[in-house]
């Protein structure tokens, strides 16, 4: 990985190529999901309006995304191609580095290798709920999540 930098307008197709395909493979189960240029649309107009966002590069190309806002982190995703190879690690250090009083997110229960990820880094169940939001992937209302928070 060459580093992970904060993110701006000009990086906002390839971050939502990122999410939409990282969905794709990893959430095939989740309904509602959104079209590629749903996701361009969302990432350049709501995304990197609303949150702060941070991305990893290999070779100059983005791989991952963290987006943070009021203390939740509200999207990580690693290319599918990118992923096993330390990239969410960085991408986590990163989130918890500019988040001194800690960070709550959204996972959805199905999201096995997630929530085994987000164990692994620190981050400890507050409860099951059913998602009513928005998320990255679209309108998975109805979809069990799982509350999660980190404490520094
Ligand atoms: C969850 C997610 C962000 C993790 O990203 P990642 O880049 O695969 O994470 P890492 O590579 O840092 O760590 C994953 C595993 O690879 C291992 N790993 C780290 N560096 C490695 C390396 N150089 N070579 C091989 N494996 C490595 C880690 O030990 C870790 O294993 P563990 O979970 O048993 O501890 C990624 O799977 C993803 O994008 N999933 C789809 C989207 C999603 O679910 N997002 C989360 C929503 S809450």
């Amino acid at each position: 990985m060459d580093d992970v930098r904060r993110a701006d307008a000009s990086d906002a197709h390839a971050i939502a190529e990122v999410i939409h395909y990282s969905t794709e493979d990893s959430m095939p189960w989740l309904g509602g999901r959104n079209t590629i240029e749903e996701d361009r649309w969302w990432t350049s107009n709501v995304l990197l309006h609303k949150t702060k966002a941070w991305v990893a590069t290999v070779d100059g190309n983005i791989v991952g995304v963290v987006a943070l806002h009021d203390g939740w982190l509200s999207q990580l995703f690693v290319r599918t191609t990118a992923q096993g190879f330390g990239v969410g690690h960085r991408l986590i250090e990163v989130a918890k580095r500019e988040s001194p009083e800690g960070l709550r997110l959204w996972a959805f229960q199905r999201n096995a290798v997630a929530i085994r990820f987000l164990e692994s880094v620190g981050f400890s169940l507050v409860r099951e709920a059913w998602s009513t939001g928005r998320h990255a992937a679209g309108d998975a209302e109805g979809e069990p999540d799982k509350l999660y928070r980190w404490v520094p």
